[in-house]
């Protein structure tokens, strides 16, 4: 489904080199659900990025469907994403001067498509914001900030979730709430990696993926 092979990423800055992310390896299935594990700063939301399409690796290659994503032109890769990837962003991401509602529907308008209304408002209920459907994000928690960019990545039904620390602002029972809705989601066939700090959030995944702050060592278990 999607396949990561030795992508890396390196900055510079000032004159010094930042190694975001030494070479991984990960290869994500139909209905796997896999945890990216590591200090912080050891390139998991990297890692996310680049395999979303957000974020030009500086080596390596993220085959889907036996195509090179990377080698695609770059409107090709934008409709594979919005097609196949739900990808909810550790900051969020959300339009300040947007409803709820209307962030979650933003990804139909990139999509050029309608009539996901009821969609979004099913998507608000589950993750338990119905009361807050017409907030502005700055009127939200963090938790529900959160459980609103989640729902913005399922509105067009994606393959794929990448999730970056989505239950690190959650309560128990929100974090339930997400996790369980995760495993239905490969339970039905999709695939999720799930950037986490949180142990117990990584125990229920089936591999998880661990990237070493050291940059020397990376390693599946
Ligand atoms: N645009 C950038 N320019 C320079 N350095 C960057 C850039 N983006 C990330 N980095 C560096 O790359 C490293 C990996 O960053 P990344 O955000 O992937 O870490 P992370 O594992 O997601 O951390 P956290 O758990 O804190 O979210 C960090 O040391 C960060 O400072
Ligand atoms: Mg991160």
């Amino acid at each position: 489904m999607l396949q990561l092979q030795k992508i890396s990423k390196i900055y510079w800055k000032q004159g010094h080199c930042i190694i975001a992310l030494p070479p991984a390896d990960l290869t994500v299935g139909e209905g796997e659900f896999i945890a990216v594990r590591g200090a912080s700063g050891s390139g998991k939301t990297t890692l996310l990025l680049i395999a979303g399409g957000l974020l030009h690796p500086d080596s390596g290659h993220v085959l889907v469907q036996g195509k090179d994503l990377y080698q695609m032109e770059r409107g090709d890769r934008a409709h594979w994403r919005s097609r196949n990837i739900g990808f909810v962003f550790q900051q969020y991401h959300l339009m300040p001067y947007l409803s709820v509602l209307d962030n979650v529907l933003v990804p139909q308008l990139a999509a050029e498509i309608g009539g996901l209304e009821e969609r979004a408002v099913e998507l608000i209920h589950h993750f338990g914001l119905a009361s807050r459907q017409f907030h502005l994000p700055f009127e939200l928690s963090a938790g529900e900030k959160q459980r609103v960019a989640l729902a913005r990545a399922l509105l067009l039904k994606p393959r794929i979730i990448l999730a970056d620390e989505i239950t690190g602002n959650l309560d128990p029972h929100n974090a339930g709430i997400v996790l369980r809705f995760l495993h239905e989601f490969v339970d039905q066939g999709g695939s999720v990696v799930l950037a986490t700090h949180d142990a117990g959030a990584a125990a229920q995944a089936h591999r998880t993926l661990s990237l070493s702050i050291e940059k020397n060592m990376i390693g599946t278990e």
